[in-house]
């Protein structure tokens, strides 16, 4: 009983893992049409970035500039390594953004709701 324990803790961890991609993928981004991407980027955008941008992506932000048109190069280095792409001007010189790099998935999402017309 003693190492039965920590061996079913495992195989509960395991199958909690395994399902967690299943439970998403229902909806992953690369099945949605373009209109529900950008309505999925919209809410990512709402929930992740707006503590620091504006709820209107084409204002500056309380700390961050706008950032409505960004590409889909800058929106990945942005927020999986709060990098920018070789040779991108930057809009500010801080460096006040963390990388969110948890939003991989949602960068195509993001990209859509960025750039909608
Ligand atoms: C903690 C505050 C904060 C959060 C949260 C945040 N940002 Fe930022 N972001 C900034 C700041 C401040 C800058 C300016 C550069 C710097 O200081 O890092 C910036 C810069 C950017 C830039 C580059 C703008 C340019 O052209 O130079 C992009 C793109 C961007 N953010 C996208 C996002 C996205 C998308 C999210 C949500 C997933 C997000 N940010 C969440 C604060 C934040």
């Amino acid at each position: 009983m003693r190492y039965l324990l920590p061996f079913s803790l495992l195989a509960i961890v395991f199958v909690g893992v395994g399902c967690t991609p299943k439970a998403g993928s229902g909806s992953a981004p690369s099945e949605l049409s373009a209109d529900q991407l950008k309505e999925r980027g919209k809410v990512i955008y709402v929930s992740s970035c707006i503590a620091c941008h504006n709820v209107d992506p084409s204002k500056d932000g309380s700390v961050g500039p706008a950032i409505k048109g960004s590409s889909l190069e800058l929106i990945s280095a942005r927020v999986l390594r709060a990098a920018y792409p070789a040779g991108y001007k930057p809009k500010r010189e801080t460096a006040q953004m963390p990388a969110l790099p948890h939003l991989e998935k949602e960068i195509p999402a993001l990209h859509a709701y960025l750039n909608e017309k």
